[in-house]
């Protein structure tokens, strides 16, 4: 891809994951863990998260939407929910990019509220600088400053997702 500089290569990538997923399995050793992913941008890394966690786990995803009509309200809907019962089970939830936080807060509020013995979040980058509600990422493997990436996953206009690597697009 001509058009997008790489930011994080695919072998930093691996690496991260791998160390995450080591930690993950050590931290949920004898519990009852399912790994939650959020639709769309999460799908790759959660493929390869899970992969590293060396322990029994359940998966399912929830799909949630940003209300945005002419002025962005910050409204989020649940559009896709799980099928598997949470119920005193413990939670990961898994995400492409923590930015705002309003996606993985609302997520995270309907989990509570299913019962679920804890919710943890677990996002593959953390843009820390753009957070409007109170959320942080329990694990994550990089945190970046305020730029725009794609690739593993993350769109641009739902282009990009299959770069294997963490770019940046170059506008020309
Ligand atoms: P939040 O609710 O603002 O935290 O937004 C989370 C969602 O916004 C992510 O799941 C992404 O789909 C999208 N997003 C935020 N920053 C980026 C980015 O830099 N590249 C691609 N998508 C992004
Ligand atoms: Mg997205």
């Amino acid at each position: 891809m001509d058009n997008i500089r790489e930011l994080i290569s695919k072998k930093d990538i691996e690496n991260e994951v791998n160390k995450l997923g080591e930690i993950i399995s050590k931290d949920y050793a004898g519990k009852d863990l399912i790994v939650i992913g959020v639709l769309k941008g999460a799908f790759i890394f959660l493929a390869d998260l899970v992969r590293a966690i060396s322990l029994p786990c359940q998966i399912d995803f929830m799909q949630a939407q940003s209300y945005s009509g002419v002025k962005s309200t910050g409204i989020v809907n649940i559009t896709k929910d799980i099928e598997i019962d949470v119920t005193e089970k413990d939670v990961i939830v898994v995400e492409d990019i923590l930015d705002t936080g309003r996606t993985l807060y609302a997520i995270c509020e309907t989990l509570m509220a299913k019962q679920a013995k804890s919710v943890k979040v677990c996002a593959f980058l953390d843009k820390p600088s753009r957070r409007v509600v109170d959320i942080q990422a329990d694990y994550y493997c990089v945190q970046i400053p305020d730029n725009f990436v794609v690739g593993y996953g993350l769109d641009y206009d739902e282009q990009y997702r299959n770069i294997p690597y963490i770019g940046q697009v170059i506008q020309d």
